[in-house]
């Protein structure tokens, strides 16, 4: 790998913007984006009994095992291409163990990113998501409406933002008053997700306290880039520096 090349960490509560700051990282760093959430998806597609288990996870908004993810992000992460072109390495690692887990592999991040949302805001991101599934691009009917008809056509929802089971499994009765029947679903769904990233946060940033970045994720998504992308080129021209390729 060439020196220059970056190691990037993102994390942030649910639908804080990770995903949607990601797809504008590597179009600028040319990263390689690996995001623990679609690993597991993928393994999920393919049906296999990790992606079996690991679904009745994710629809609880709980985290999936280690022993099914830490392996899964390692692999992923010692990839050519990966170890080629810098990673970005997106919703991992999520507690304290995994954070351990990934130290002793050798795999130490340049960068921290902390995306810090309100709650209220958190909530009507997810309520809005869509996804392309031909690009694999993320949408929101309000702030990234779909350029064309086609597109918006085909948009589709993430399972867990949907999925009604954990909606009924832990009672939608304080969060009723919502609008409509979906609505109060993806509160509830969400909620979950929320709960756990509280109970785990503290002990991951307590990992990375000496490079975390806090960037205000409440802003429009090319206010939020504009702090990633100062922070991330200073660091880019010093690696460059010190490499003596400048
Ligand atoms: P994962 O897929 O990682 O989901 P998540 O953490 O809940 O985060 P999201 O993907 O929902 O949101 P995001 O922050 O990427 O926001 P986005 O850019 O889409 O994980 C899913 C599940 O997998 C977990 O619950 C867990 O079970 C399991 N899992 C994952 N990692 C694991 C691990 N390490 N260990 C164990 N289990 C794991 O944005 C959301 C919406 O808001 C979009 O519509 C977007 O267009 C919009 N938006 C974004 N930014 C802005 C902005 N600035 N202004 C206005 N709208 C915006």
């Amino acid at each position: 790998a060439k020196p220059e090349h970056l190691k990037i960490m993102i994390s942030g509560a649910p639908a804080s913007g990770k995903g949607t700051q990601c797809e504008l990282i590597t179009k600028k760093y040319g990263l390689v984006h690996i995001a623990a959430g679609d690993l597991l998806r993928a393994e999920i597609d393919s049906g296999s009994e990790n992606g079996k288990q690991a679904k009745e996870y994710m629809e609880k908004g709980q985290l999936v095992p280690n022993d099914i993810v830490v392996m899964m992000v390692k692999d992923r992460l010692l990839q050519p291409d990966s170890q080629e072109n810098g990673w970005l390495l997106d919703g991992y690692p999520r507690s304290l163990s995994q954070a351990t887990a990934l130290k002793e592999f050798g795999f130490r991040p340049d960068l921290f990113i902390v995306l810090e949302v309100n709650e209220e805001i958190l909530v009507e991101r997810v309520v809005g998501r869509r996804l392309d599934p031909v690009t694999g691009k993320i949408y929101h009917l309000k702030y990234s409406p779909p350029e064309t008809e086609e597109i918006a056509a085909r948009l589709t929802q993430r399972f867990d933002d949907t999925e009604e089971k954990a909606c009924l499994e832990l009672i939608c009765a304080p969060i009723i008053l919502i609008t409509s029947q979906n609505s109060v679903i993806f509160v509830a769904s969400v909620k979950l997700r929320l709960q756990t990233h509280r109970q785990n946060v503290e002990a991951v940033l307590s990992m990375y306290e000496d490079i975390t970045l806090k960037v205000n994720g409440n802003l429009r998504k090319e206010d939020v880039f504009a702090q990633i992308d100062d922070a991330l080129t200073k660091l880019f021209e010093d690696r460059k520096l010190n490499s003596g390729s400048l």
